[in-house]
């Protein structure tokens, strides 16, 4: 009997999640590893992450239908190209201590003879892919965040594609400040870990850039600025990180509400900096929060072949009945490690004596 192996994506979406769906489902499938497999398996997709295997109800067709989608070869073909899930996504967390649905998961996991999941995510879907484990179902795990602040993996999809969303959006910012000698100051996400706002503007040229592990002091970055009057620039960007913050303040948040995992949405810092900056120097700023758009349009080539990669990987280490593992990067090599460590580890930060020049508020200048 084929193994049947339940495909889900969790938490925020992004470029790369349809393409490891699709090589997950076409590494399961594949006709000539078949041949030599001595298993077979059979793929669902589950709708929108943990909420639909704890919603749907497996002895109701209508609800099968509206939760479940069944995954070939034929349905997959053309998904890579694409951004986004196909399969849409939550926050749910069955394990939510104010509203725990867990028994209502295991029911209906067993109910629909699912054998293994393949959860794509990162440390919240993660998590509960891994305390699934620890409770004895066979999970296996796709990194995914944008933040690439994962544990245990030099990648995690989504974050080329916004990388290249941030330069972009720079380079066109880039005409407007310059004809009008102001200053761009351009929120990008990432919650913890400053790898967005970092990359993004170090391959732009950002003139600062402000990270989450390196609180700033907002008159440095105004001497900074001041630093440049008088020469041939006209204009500076700044880039910063939604979750950065002014020395001895916390993170600024959008609004008091709290998703099912803890977490709380940022947002607002680009402005408080932008103020502050028009009224310590009198020079004209504005700001961009570049939010969800980070996170949309189709994949870039790297994001794509991470996908297929960890797609493959994943089936790999089902074969393998290697459980409880997700596929990672490590060393530019595909390969996986325990969901315990991804778990237990904290968040993969930028550390700063390696990777931030505290004095120029920006990317380092000595590598070697
Ligand atoms: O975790 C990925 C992420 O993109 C963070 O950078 C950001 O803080 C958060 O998701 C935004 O989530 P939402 O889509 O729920 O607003």
């Amino acid at each position: 009997m084929a193994m049947k192996i339940a495909v889900l994506t969790g938490g925020g979406d992004c470029p790369g999640l349809n393409g490891a769906i699709k090589w997950v489902t076409k590494t399961a499938l594949d006709p000539k590893l078949v041949k030599k497999r001595s298993v077979t398996f059979e793929v669902v997709g589950v709708m929108n992450g943990w909420k639909g295997l704890v919603d749907v109800d497996p002895d109701d067709a209508e609800s099968c239908t509206r939760h479940l989608l069944h995954l070939d070869e034929e349905v997959v073909r053309t998904w890579d190209r694409y951004g986004g899930t196909n399969l849409g996504t939550s926050r749910t967390n069955p394990f939510n201590p104010r509203n725990d649905r867990s028994d209502k998961l295991f029911e209906n996991i067993k109910k629909l003879g699912i054998d293994v999941i393949v959860a794509i995510g990162g440390e919240d879907t993660l998590g509960v892919a891994h305390k699934l484990y620890t409770l004895g179902l066979k999970t296996v795990g796709i990194p995914k965040t944008i933040d690439n602040d994962l544990a245990g993996t030099e990648y995690s999809l989504g974050f080329d594609t916004a990388v290249n969303v941030i330069m972009e959006e720079i380079d066109r910012l880039r005409t407007t400040a310059g004809s009008h000698s102001r200053i761009f100051v351009v929120e990008t996400m990432g919650r913890h870990a400053g790898w967005l706002a970092l990359h993004g503007g170090e391959c732009s040229g950002a003139y600062i850039i402000l990270i989450p592990e390196y609180p700033f002091d907002i008159d440095h970055v105004c001497e900074l600025l001041q630093e440049r009057e008088g020469k041939e620039i006209r204009y500076s960007i700044i880039v910063v990180s939604e979750g950065a913050k002014p020395k001895g303040m916390t993170e600024f948040v959008k609004d008091t509400k709290i998703d099912d995992f803890g977490h709380q949405s940022l947002g607002g810092i680009a402005r408080f900096v932008a103020d502050e900056i028009e009224k310590k120097t009198g020079l004209e700023s504005r700001y961009v929060i570049l939010s969800h758009l980070q996170r949309g349009g189709s994949p870039s080539a790297h994001d794509r072949l991470m996908a297929r990669w960890f797609g493959v990987a994943a089936i790999d280490m089902i074969i393998d009945e290697d459980f409880g593992r997700m596929a990672s990067l490590v060393r530019g090599e595909i390969t996986s490690i325990p969901l315990k460590e991804v778990v237990t580890k904290g968040l993969k930060i930028v550390d700063i004596d390696k990777h931030y020049d505290t004095e120029r508020y920006n990317g380092r200048r000595s590598i070697l």
